[in-house]
């Protein structure tokens, strides 16, 4: 079955690469991905997929009906949208939308997803039960999993696959871990409310900026001394604003940042934390205080059995060395977690990596490119797991 994936496979790569180009020279920000979802839900129809656009706006559902009676429903999951950068590579293919690029590799995720869906459709009398594909809208503003799993995407799903691609794995490998992944990335704001006087007579009033600079250094400090360091947390404050002139203490301090953990313990308690550590200081020297804090995407959680299925299969595919378990997870955000929230999954780092390039640029700068043989490594690596999904016990 797996040279008869790969022939599939292989038969479809220049098709795949035209694909990808396709989707490259015309990126898309997100929550605005019309083309891209038109594009994408006329391909999954001509390989004989049952299409439903306009599911979580414009994200698209193909389903592959199998030809047995497992009630086991399977769901691959890719991401469409881009960012707004402005390329600057040379590719003949780049952006064509001026400030927008794919610098994510979502161009490729789509391209993957199609071409699993082309070689799966082409063998579904092997497939006992139901291959949902999903082609989801806006991951870079970590909404767009929501919007998919508000109208239904996961309804009857049992398990889900997805990929990302990673620029310091070489073309032609992959890397999977297990248990954390990624980290949840939560929004902070903190008001701090003083009162303004003449900057010559700091005495008289409540300075919101020295305050605000308090605060910052505390929960730094804080961090190291209160919080497990085997339990990572970031605090990151991106923004700061407040004050009005040179010689007038400012009276009001806005910070906004974002919180990253990796354990589901941990964060629960950090909206007390900071809190906390916030009042405290804003206490001692007379300041009122806001904290807000919003819970984004949770970390993504990779389920043992099936990332067991996906090393399994990619070794049998390429080769143990071809296939790396990856020591460490990421503290960048995914929205793949809000999937996992309704059923066990696990997603896969794609190497897109040049192996004769010094410098392989990461992903979000205006330089990534990725070498696209790596596209026929992930349709045959997510083709080939889901194949064997249905065919040993997991
Ligand atoms: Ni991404």
């Amino acid at each position: 079955m797996l040279t008869r994936i790969k022939d599939l496979a292989t038969k479809l790569a220049p098709r795949l690469i035209e694909i990808r180009r396709h989707i490259h020279s015309h990126p898309e920000l997100s929550g605005q991905e019309y083309q891209t979802s038109a594009f994408v839900s006329g391909v999954l129809s001509s390989s004989g997929l049952h299409v439903q656009e306009g599911v979580g706006k414009t994200g698209v559902i193909g389903e592959l009906q199998g030809t047995g009676k497992d009630e086991r429903l399977l769901a691959i999951r890719t991401d469409m949208d881009a960012l707004p950068i402005v390329e600057r590579t040379c590719l003949e293919f780049a952006s064509r939308s001026q400030g927008i690029m794919h610098a994510c590799g979502h161009d490729v995720h789509t391209t993957v997803g199609l071409g699993t869906a082309m070689v799966l459709s082409q063998m579904a009398e092997e497939l006992p039960g139901r291959v949902r594909f999903l082609f989801q809208a806006a991951e870079e503003i970590a909404q767009g999993a929501s919007w998919m799993v508000n109208d239904g995407a996961m309804d009857e799903v049992s398990n889900i696959l997805s990929l990302h691609v990673f620029p310091s794995i070489p073309a032609g490998s992959i890397g999977v871990r297990y248990g954390a992944l990624t980290a949840a990335a939560d929004d902070l704001e903190i008001i701090i409310i003083g009162e303004s006087g003449h900057g010559a007579r700091p005495h008289e009033a409540v300075d919101a900026i020295w305050i605000a600079s308090q605060v910052i250094t505390t929960l730094q400090q804080a961090i190291s001394r209160t919080q497990n360091p085997l339990r990572p947390v970031v605090l990151s404050i991106g923004k700061i604003e407040g004050g009005r002139a040179p010689n007038v203490i400012a009276d009001k301090v806005q910070l906004l940042g974002t919180v990253r953990s990796l354990h589901p313990e941990t964060r629960a308690n950090l909206p007390n934390w900071i809190e906390k550590i916030v009042a405290n200081v804003c206490n001692s020297y007379g300041a009122k205080y806001q904290v807000n804090y919003r819970q984004g995407v949770p970390s993504v959680q990779n389920d043992y059995f099936l990332t067991q299925l996906l090393q399994s299969s990619a070794e049998e595919a390429w080769g143990s060395d071809r296939v790396q378990v990856l020591p460490e997870p990421s503290l960048g955000a995914e929205d793949f977690s809000v999937y996992l929230e309704k059923a066990p999954g696990s997603m896969f780092r794609l190497g897109v990596g040049f192996r004769d390039r010094i410098l392989n640029y990461p992903l979000h700068h205006p330089l990534f490119e990725v070498d696209e043989s790596a596209i026929i490594t992930g349709v045959v690596t997510m083709a080939y797991t889901a194949y064997k999904y249905w065919h040993q016990n997991c």
